[in-house]
């Protein structure tokens, strides 16, 4: 993830963490919930990227299950701005939530090039 591409609009202070393992079940989506509330806490301002393509969960986590109605395929797709799917959590308001999605194969085909976080860096633009 620091080796993504420089932009002139991106935040010089913007960190992008990845949270990953090869094993399932392993407190992942715990760790990015309490780690972004944490960070939300401290004053930072925080956007998680939800990135299971199969069970979705964050959006349980956060409290956002009812709103967060668009995610990271209608984003790739270009159904949706990359703000308009970005919801707030409900108790922390620096902390922010860009839901995973069911991906079919056509949909992983495209993600590399179409995920947020390797498309000129909207996401940290965000941020
Ligand atoms: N530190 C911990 N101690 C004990 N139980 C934990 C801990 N962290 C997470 N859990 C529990 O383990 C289970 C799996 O956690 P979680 O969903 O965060 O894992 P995950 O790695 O995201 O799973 P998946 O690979 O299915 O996405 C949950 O029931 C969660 O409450
Ligand atoms: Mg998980």
């Amino acid at each position: 993830m620091d080796n993504l591409p420089e932009t002139n609009n991106v935040s010089p202070t913007a960190e992008v963490r990845l949270i990953t393992s090869a094993k399932g079940g392993v407190g992942k989506s715990t760790v990015c919930a309490n780690l972004g509330a944490a960070l939300a806490e401290s004053g930072k301002r925080v956007l998680l990227i939800d990135c299971d393509i199969a069970n979705r969960c964050l959006d349980l986590m956060l409290g956002l299950e009812n709103e967060a109605i668009f995610g990271i395929r209608d984003v790739c797709h270009g159904a949706v701005s990359l703000s308009d799917a970005i919801y707030q959590a409900p108790t922390l308001p620096s902390l922010h939530l860009l839901a995973g999605s069911l991906l079919s194969d056509e949909d992983l085909a495209i993600l590399p090039e179409k995920l947020p976080l390797y498309n000129n860096n909207m996401a940290r633009k965000w941020l």
